[in-house]
């Protein structure tokens, strides 16, 4: 095995401008992430902290700072390891290590060193203080694990990109399934190391202007949003902090964000005015209102969750839609539904939809901690509630109408499996089609639809 050269060290060039983030802000921030509450994910806990006279409303920058530092994490743990070895490791050797590595090693590496091999991975202009003994002493492993890692699908090539070695069999079986070849599994794999776009929905009901898409994207450009358009859609980015919310569309209900993904989805379900459609798990509406905008305001879509609060913010976002024809209430899947009169009477829903709770693997790119939130023990707990969601719900689908089984995940367990163990133990359902939605095919997240017609 070769020796790893140590020098000459190499000079770097060091970040001028006083504007850039300090490593001190970041360190500080790192440490009180550590303190969260257990499973709290980071867009969560950034939206509590986010307050009044913090850094980081003083500083949306940091929050950025800190999704890289999610997808990196591993990667500045591998760095650090092979700070601390005498030779390169082997494709095996890194494999090994992943066996191994968990995500609460990280609390073991110092934050400074952290911070400084995020920044080489995402070559961000940071301010370090003078004499950071750090800077240079790490940039010659920094450079040499890089030069190492460029065999698509390596045990280090998945490092460099923030993925756990581990997860190739998984990624494997998705591959199988869906057909994918080795250029595109790559391809997701390295779309996964860049944040997602904002993709944006139109609401036909609010824009009672009828403006168009060019239009629209005037008002957003003059409004210093940085949107796209992409054939029928629009795009922003920059992440959720870009202002899209303060835009007077967005505060008049003609624009919502929602996932190129999640919009194909409803497009698969494609809702019909008139129709009764349950959305079992509508969290805060997504799918919910894409659904309601489509049906005109006719028929009734009844939205269902565990917690209150999100359904409460699904009110308000209807409101500011101007979608009436939506009814919530909590739901917490442990009871086959009351239906109620009206949907009785027609012996169930036309179409219900369970978004179901998951792993969420398929929104890495805007979610990088969920890459590390989850564990084999939290799989199974969700692969049984999922299991159990779709039997309950689907005993509310009316003879002959639509069930539709979604989530953000790509592993096979929570999708096709679960899709199998429905049809195999129980009768009189026909599966019309099941896909995944998104990336590698598009620049968004990745999901999963199944749509089965009871017979
Ligand atoms: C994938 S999210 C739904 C996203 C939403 N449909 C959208 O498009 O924005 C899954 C939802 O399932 C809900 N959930 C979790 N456990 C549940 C349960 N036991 N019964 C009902 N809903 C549950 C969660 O609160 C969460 O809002």
């Amino acid at each position: 095995m070769p020796k790893t050269s140590r020098s000459p060290r190499p000079r770097t060039r060091r970040p001028q401008a006083d504007d850039r983030l300090h490593y001190r802000e970041l360190t500080g921030l790192w440490l009180q992430w550590l303190q969260r509450p257990e499973y709290m994910p980071l867009d969560r806990w950034l939206r509590k902290h986010n307050t009044k006279g913090s850094a980081l409303r003083q500083q949306p920058a940091l929050a950025q700072a800190m999704f890289q530092a999610q997808r990196y994490l591993q990667l500045a743990c591998a760095l650090e390891h092979q700070q601390r070895q005498d030779s390169e490791l082997s494709d095996a050797q890194w494999q090994q290590w992943d066996q191994q590595w968990q995500p609460s090693h990280v609390e073991q590496l110092d934050a400074a060193h952290l911070w400084h091999w995020v920044q080489q991975r995402c070559q961000e202009n940071w301010r370090w203080p003078d004499g950071f003994r750090h800077y240079e002493q790490r940039a010659e492993i920094f450079r040499q694990f890089r030069d190492a890692s460029q065999r698509p699908l390596s045990a280090q090539w998945l490092l460099w990109h923030g993925i756990r070695p581990s997860w190739l069999s998984a990624l494997r079986q998705r591959q199988e399934y869906s057909h994918w070849s080795d250029a595109q599994l790559t391809h997701w794999l390295t779309q996964q190391s860049e944040a997602a776009p904002l993709w944006l929905r139109v609401n036909p009901i609010a824009n009672s202007a009828q403006l168009d898409q060019q239009t629209i994207y005037n008002e957003l450009l003059q409004e210093k949003i940085s949107v796209q358009r992409r054939g029928e859609h629009l795009c922003a980015h920059g992440g959720r902090g870009i202002g899209i919310g303060m835009t007077n569309l967005y505060k008049a209900g003609v624009i919502e964000i929602q996932d190129l993904a999640s919009q194909h989805i409803v497009a698969a379900i494609k809702p019909q005015a008139g129709e009764k459609i349950w959305d079992a798990c509508a969290g805060a509406g997504g799918k919910t209102l894409a659904m309601a905008s489509q049906m005109n305001n006719k028929g009734a879509i009844i939205a269902t969750d565990l917690h209150d609060y999100k359904l409460a913010e699904l009110k308000r976002r209807a409101k500011r839609g101007q979608l009436l024809n939506i009814r919530s209430f909590v739901w917490e899947g442990n009871d086959v539904l009351k239906l109620p009169k009206e949907i009785a009477r027609q012996q169930g829903f036309d179409k219900v939809l369970i978004d179901a709770p998951c792993s969420s693997s398929g929104t890495w790119r805007r979610n990088p901690d969920a890459r590390w939130r989850f564990n084999e023990h939290d799989s199974q707990e969700l692969i049984a509630l999922q299991q159990r969601l779709l039997h309950l719900a689907s005993q509310s689908v009316r003879p002959g109408g639509e069930l539709f089984y979604a989530t953000c995940s790509w592993q096979v367990e929570e999708n096709e499996q679960q899709i199998a163990q429905f049809l195999q133990q129980n009768e009189g359902w026909q599966l019309l089609q099941q896909t995944m939605l998104g990336a590698p095919e598009h620049d968004a997240d990745t999901m999963f639809v199944a749509q089965l017609k009871r017979l």
